[in-house]
Protein backbone atom coordinates (compact mmCIF):
# COMPACT_ATOMS: atom_id res chain seq x y z
CA UNK A 1 0.00 0.00 0.00
CA UNK A 2 1.04 3.24 -0.22
CA UNK A 3 -0.06 6.93 1.42
CA UNK A 4 0.99 10.47 0.47
CA UNK A 5 1.39 13.82 1.68
CA UNK A 6 2.07 16.83 0.77
CA UNK A 7 4.75 19.28 3.14
CA UNK A 8 3.18 22.45 2.90
CA UNK A 9 5.53 24.20 4.84
CA UNK A 10 8.08 23.55 1.89
CA UNK A 11 5.85 23.24 -1.21
CA UNK A 12 6.35 26.03 -3.22
CA UNK A 13 3.41 26.12 -5.38
CA UNK A 14 5.22 25.13 -8.32
CA UNK A 15 2.30 23.57 -9.48
CA UNK A 16 4.24 20.53 -10.99
CA UNK A 17 2.57 17.78 -9.18
CA UNK A 18 -1.08 18.05 -10.46
CA UNK A 19 0.31 18.24 -14.10
CA UNK A 20 2.05 14.66 -13.40
CA UNK A 21 -0.63 13.42 -11.02
CA UNK A 22 -4.26 15.53 -11.56
CA UNK A 23 -6.16 12.40 -9.54
CA UNK A 24 -4.24 12.79 -6.54
CA UNK A 25 -3.00 16.67 -6.24
CA UNK A 26 -4.73 19.67 -6.33
CA UNK A 27 -3.96 23.31 -5.59
CA UNK A 28 -5.28 25.60 -2.56
CA UNK A 29 -6.03 29.24 -3.53
CA UNK A 30 -2.22 29.88 -3.00
CA UNK A 31 -1.18 27.30 -5.51
CA UNK A 32 -0.22 25.23 -2.63
CA UNK A 33 -0.80 21.01 -3.26
CA UNK A 34 -2.58 18.81 -1.36
CA UNK A 35 -3.94 15.22 -1.85
CA UNK A 36 -7.03 15.23 -3.38
CA UNK A 37 -7.76 11.98 -2.19
CA UNK A 38 -7.85 12.53 1.55
CA UNK A 39 -7.91 16.51 1.78
CA UNK A 40 -4.19 15.82 2.54
CA UNK A 41 -4.63 13.62 5.68
CA UNK A 42 -2.37 10.60 4.14
CA UNK A 43 -4.47 8.22 5.45
CA UNK A 44 -6.36 6.96 2.06
CA UNK A 45 -4.71 4.79 -0.17
CA UNK A 46 -3.48 5.82 -3.50
CA UNK A 47 -5.04 3.21 -6.03
CA UNK A 48 -2.86 1.06 -7.31
CA UNK A 49 -3.19 2.69 -10.72
CA UNK A 50 -1.69 5.85 -9.82
CA UNK A 51 1.29 4.57 -8.77
CA UNK A 52 3.22 5.19 -11.97
CA UNK A 53 1.33 9.25 -12.09
CA UNK A 54 2.70 9.22 -8.11
CA UNK A 55 6.42 8.18 -9.11
CA UNK A 56 6.90 11.22 -11.41
CA UNK A 57 5.19 13.37 -8.82
CA UNK A 58 7.81 12.81 -6.61
CA UNK A 59 10.64 12.96 -9.01
CA UNK A 60 9.48 15.88 -10.22
CA UNK A 61 8.78 18.30 -6.97
CA UNK A 62 11.85 20.15 -7.01
CA UNK A 63 11.44 20.91 -3.10
CA UNK A 64 10.94 17.38 -2.13
CA UNK A 65 7.82 18.19 -0.82
CA UNK A 66 5.81 14.85 -1.65
CA UNK A 67 6.06 12.36 1.35
CA UNK A 68 5.35 8.55 0.37
CA UNK A 69 4.82 5.58 2.94
CA UNK A 70 3.64 2.13 2.87
CA UNK A 71 1.87 3.30 6.11
CA UNK A 72 -0.60 6.23 6.65
CA UNK A 73 1.30 9.44 7.14
CA UNK A 74 0.89 10.98 10.88
CA UNK A 75 0.66 14.88 11.23
CA UNK A 76 3.98 14.91 12.93
CA UNK A 77 6.51 13.10 10.47
CA UNK A 78 5.84 16.29 8.08
FE1 LIG B 1 4.51 21.96 -4.40
FE2 LIG B 1 6.20 20.16 -5.19
FE3 LIG B 1 3.73 20.08 -6.01
S1 LIG B 1 6.61 22.31 -4.88
S2 LIG B 1 3.09 22.20 -6.10
S3 LIG B 1 4.46 19.82 -3.93
S4 LIG B 1 5.52 19.55 -7.21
Amino acid sequence: AKYTRINQETCIACGSCGACAPEIFDYNDEGIAFVLLDDNQGIEEVPEDLYDDLEDAVSGCPTDSIKVSSQPIELQEI
